[in-house]
Formats: C-alpha cells, sequence, structure tokens
C-alpha cells in the first residue's frame, strides 16, 4: 500500500488531527470572499484590473475571490521565496517567479493568503511600485497585526487573526494542510519538537 501522507513531522494520515481548533469554517470564508469581491468590483469599476496572486498561499483565497469580482481583468502571480519549514519568517526575500516589467496603466490588486511580519508583501510592493503602475493595492485574507516589522497595510482585509500559526485554504506548513477546507491552529506539538 502506498503511504504517500506520513511525513516525520506530522501526527498521521488524517490531517484534521493535527488541527487544535478551527478558526474559520468553509461557510465563513465563503462569506469573507463574497464580501471582499463584492467591495473591489465596487471600487474597481472602469479601472484596467490586474490581479497578482502571491504563490502559493493565495491560490485558494484568489480563485474564490475573483469568481466575486464581477469585472474584466488580467490574473498573474509572483512567488517570493518561502519560510522553508521553519514558522518564522527569515526576512530574506528571493523571486522565483515574476510578472512583466512594465506596468503602465495597470490598477494592480496584489492577492495575499496572510500578512505576517509584512516583509514578503513589502518586498513585493515595492518591486512592482517601480514599474509605473497606475495604483497598486492589496488585499489579503488573514491579518496578524501584532506580528507587523514593516510599514505595510492591506486595503482590503478578510479577518484579523490571533498570533498562532495557522493552516489550510491555501496555508501550509512545510508544504502541507494547503487542502483542508477551513483554516484552522496547528497542534503546537507538530512544529515544536
Ligand atoms: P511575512 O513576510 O512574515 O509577512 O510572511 C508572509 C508569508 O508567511 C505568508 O504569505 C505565508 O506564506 C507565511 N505565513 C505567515 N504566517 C503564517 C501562518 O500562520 N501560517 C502559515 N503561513 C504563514
Ligand atoms: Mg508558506
Amino acid at each position: 500500500m502506498h503511504r504517500i501522507y506520513a511525513p516525520r513531522h506530522h501526527g498521521g494520515e488524517d490531517m484534521h488531527n493535527d488541527i487544535e481548533k478551527i478558526l474559520v469554517t468553509e461557510e465563513e470564508l465563503a462569506e469573507v470572499t463574497k464580501k471582499l469581491g463584492e467591495k473591489i468590483t465596487r471600487d474597481y469599476a472602469g479601472k484596467k484590473l490586474l490581479i497578482v496572486g502571491v504563490l502559493k498561499g493565495s491560490i485558494y483565497f484568489l480563485t474564490d475571490l475573483s469568481r466575486h469580482i464581477d469585472l474584466p481583468c488580467h490574473i498573474d502571480f509572483v512567488q517570493a521565496s518561502s519560510y522553508g519549514s521553519s514558522t518564522v519568517s527569515s526576512g530574506k526575500i528571493e523571486i522565483i517567479k515574476d510578472i512583466s516589467d512594465d506596468l503602465t496603466g495597470f490598477d494592480v490588486l496584489l492577492v495575499e493568503d496572510i500578512l505576517d511580519t509584512g516583509k514578503t508583501l513589502k518586498h513585493i510592493h515595492d518591486m512592482l511600485s517601480k514599474r509605473n503602475p497606475e495604483s497598486i493595492a492589496v488585499v489579503t485574507l488573514l491579518d496578524k497585526p501584532s506580528r507587523r516589522e514593516v510599514d505595510i497595510y492591506a486595503d482590503y482585509i478578510g479577518i484579523d487573526v490571533p498570533n498562532a500559526f495557522v493552516v489550510g485554504y491555501g496555508l501550509d506548513y512545510d508544504q502541507y494542510y494547503r487542502n483542508l477546507p477551513y483554516i484552522g491552529i496547528l497542534k503546537e506539538e507538530i512544529y515544536k519538537n
């Protein structure tokens, strides 16, 4: 029998067992993405919208959110270096996947899964600002304001979350748990040993 899901740091084959507590349910996620999408639709009417997802964590949020943005738009992705298997940001950001050099005329909407220290998004924001966009705004599903270390704010925020390590709906620990349909707090024993 093939055992694909049995890495050493995880509790076992049932991902749900590794979750301490569900923080945001599927129903709440659907509600929040709809509300944000409708607000963005109102704000971006008549603009040349370019939605830029920050890989990989934003993919679930972006696909749900963009279906509630009832406007013509382009969709693209950037990818920055990730945490590796640690739960704290290294602060060193490297761009692995980039978008066009010229953003003239575009109103860029950056889509993030979570704003933590803010270092990743600040780096991407500064990089894209230099490419002559009409505007740049940020939408983040989750915000951990108590953790911010650099000066960056989201224009649209789904939910404020406490200072805990969360996974699911795109968010990972060591590349696992992205496909959980809800957002949950990961049991400490999974990442502390
Ligand atoms: P920042 O540069 O510290 O703001 O980190 C942003 C990135 O770190 C996010 O895009 C996530 O990929 C990751 N991250 C931060 N906090 C969490 C968390 O609680 N769970 C999972 N990933 C997180
Ligand atoms: Mg990550």
